[in-house]
């Protein structure tokens, strides 16, 4: 009988080629969106949704991410002697957010050998899985969704997006069929990256898994796949051969911060929700909207900042009216 899961895996190990040269020499879970750490939103997201004993498997060069949820005396000790109580208070939240403990992959052999080196930790509990570059900006409470389900069904769930046709062979993705609950699926397949030709949907796996331990047998099995790497992707199929597995659809609210387009565009959301932030940062946002729009040269880009920027005035339509 799987339980309640409490424990989250973080796997963090990974290179961030794509967001060379800022990743040369430090984690791109560490780059900062707004004034916190990518890795930061996603701890909070677990403890939101009760997972409050968390393994973050780390790797080379990435030490920082464990100073960063340690206790700092001597920066605890300046504040408060310099009677930046808020500034202490901010600091000391960090290290008293979850129960927090570190495996190092020594090589980053891929994303199912990191979740692989979780075994040992979670050893035969049902766990959550996040990864480090999915940021999940929206009130949609998506975990919490996910462990329901879990505990419904007592199997393993995978959140999914509709991405477009064309983009499918960046993600995993999924065959499923309907299930009477809506928004959920039972996956009857999945592949890594297909070809649009070859995809059975348009159903790509994004960063939040719960899985049963059934799926570390899963992973032993497997051989090196798509790269050379050991790929979650396969251990999840072999796992479809032995229990049901289903899928939890959302809408939107994902940024891929391993992107530079989606890193730009989650700090954008980020900052202009924030109430000390937002409404400077719009009127910033319409300037230098104005300045590109005059401009013959205006790149794609201001425009999708401009979608986004519309996005969020429409979504709070009282401040933008007290301006
Ligand atoms: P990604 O493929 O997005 O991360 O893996 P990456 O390899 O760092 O990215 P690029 O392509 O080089 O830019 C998804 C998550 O899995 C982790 C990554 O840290 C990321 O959070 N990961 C990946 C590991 O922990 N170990 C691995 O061997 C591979």
């Amino acid at each position: 009988m799987h339980q309640t899961p409490r424990k989250a895996v973080i796997p963090a190990a990974g290179l961030g080629t794509r967001l060379l040269p800022a990743t040369k020499a430090q984690p791109k879970e560490m780059l900062p969106l707004v004034d916190r750490p990518a890795i930061q939103y996603i701890i909070e997201e677990a403890v939101a949704a009760g997972l409050d004993d968390i393994l973050v498997i780390t790797g080379k060069s990435k030490w920082s991410i464990e100073d960063h949820f340690d206790k700092s005396f001597e920066l605890e000790k300046h504040l408060e002697s310099s009677g930046k109580f808020e500034e202490l208070e901010l600091v000391r939240s960090i290290s008293d957010l979850a129960e927090l403990h570190y495996v190092r992959q020594g090589e980053p052999l891929g994303l199912g050998h990191a979740v692989s080196m979780a075994r040992q930790h979670i050893s035969d509990e049902s766990f959550a899985v996040l990864l480090a570059d999915d940021i999940m900006i929206t009130d949609h409470p998506l975990l919490s969704d996910m462990l329901t389900l879990h505990d419904r069904h007592q199997c393993s769930v995978l959140a999914l997006m509709e991405v477009p046709h064309e983009s499918i062979s960046l993600y995993g993705c999924v065959a499923y069929e309907d299930t009477d609950e809506s928004g959920v699926v039972r996956i009857t397949g999945i592949t890594e990256k297909p070809e649009p030709d070859e995809a059975p949907s348009n159903y790509a796996v994004i960063g939040r898994y719960i899985f049963t331990p059934e799926i570390f047998e899963c992973l032993d099995q497997i051989k090196p796949g798509r790269n050379g790497e050991i790929q979650l992707t396969d251990g999840i199929s072999l796992l479809l051969t032995k229990q049901p597995v289903l899928g939890y659809i959302i809408k939107d609210g994902r940024f891929d911060v391993g992107t530079k387009i989606d890193y730009l565009t989650a700090i954008v959301e980020l900052a202009l929700a924030r109430e000390d932030l937002g409404p400077q940062f719009l009127g910033i946002l319409r300037e230098i909207l104005a300045r590109f729009d005059k401009s013959p040269l205006a790149p794609a880009a201001p425009r999708r900042l401009a979608r986004v920027v519309k996005a969020f005035t429409s979504k709070l339509p009282h401040r933008s009216r007290s301006k």
